[in-house]
């Protein structure tokens, strides 16, 4: 496996990865497809990072972005890894390319660390998602009661 920026030519197969299960509801793969193509664009919001298998099999993504009207934080969006390519490290490899990317680019502006937020719900359906940022180390910092809906909050590692 190796990580590298997003090219153009991977915009379907990162869709075929977000419909892999059926964690996504449609409204959010739209969402996610929004963020991936300002990401192909170089909008400066949003980065995308790519694991692909040789030769060029695309296995997932870590899609985050400087928090607005911060200078300390950045946002972890989205990350999906497909359901074929699970349970193999892919998702810690993309974090930690985040982190370091991230990093370097404050260390760049003078900041000795950057923060990232995430944030998710208690949904079964991220259940993955919370043991992996359990297992990287995140702190829960907050949840919100009935966010997402009635008896779903909002979690904020
Ligand atoms: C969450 C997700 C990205 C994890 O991807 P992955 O490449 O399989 O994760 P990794 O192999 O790097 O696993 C890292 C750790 O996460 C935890 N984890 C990941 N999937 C898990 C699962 N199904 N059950 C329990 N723990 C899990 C484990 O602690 C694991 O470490 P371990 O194998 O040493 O115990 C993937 O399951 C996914 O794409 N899910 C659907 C999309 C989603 O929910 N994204 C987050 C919201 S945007």
């Amino acid at each position: 496996m190796r990580l590298r920026a997003i090219e153009p030519g991977d915009r379907d197969a990162l869709e075929r990865a977000l419909r892999s299960d059926g964690t996504f509801r449609q409204d959010e793969i739209v969402v996610a497809l929004e963020l991936i193509d300002s990401a192909i664009k170089s909008d400066v919001d949003y980065v995308v990072i790519v694991a692909v298998d040789d030769p060029d099999a695309v296995l997932g993504y870590i899609c985050y972005g400087r928090t607005p009207m911060t200078r300390a934080t950045i946002d972890l969006y989205w990350i999906v890894v497909d359901a074929a390519a699970r349970g193999r490290g892919v998702a810690v490899a993309l974090v930690s390319a985040m982190e370091a990317a991230a990093l370097a680019e404050a260390q760049a502006r003078g900041e000795l660390a950057i923060g990232v937020r995430v944030e998710t719900s208690p949904a079964d359906g991220h259940g993955a998602a919370r043991r992996l940022y359990d297992k990287l180390g995140y702190p829960i910092a907050s949840e919100l009661a009935d966010f997402y809906a009635p008896g779903e909050s909002l979690i904020t590692y």
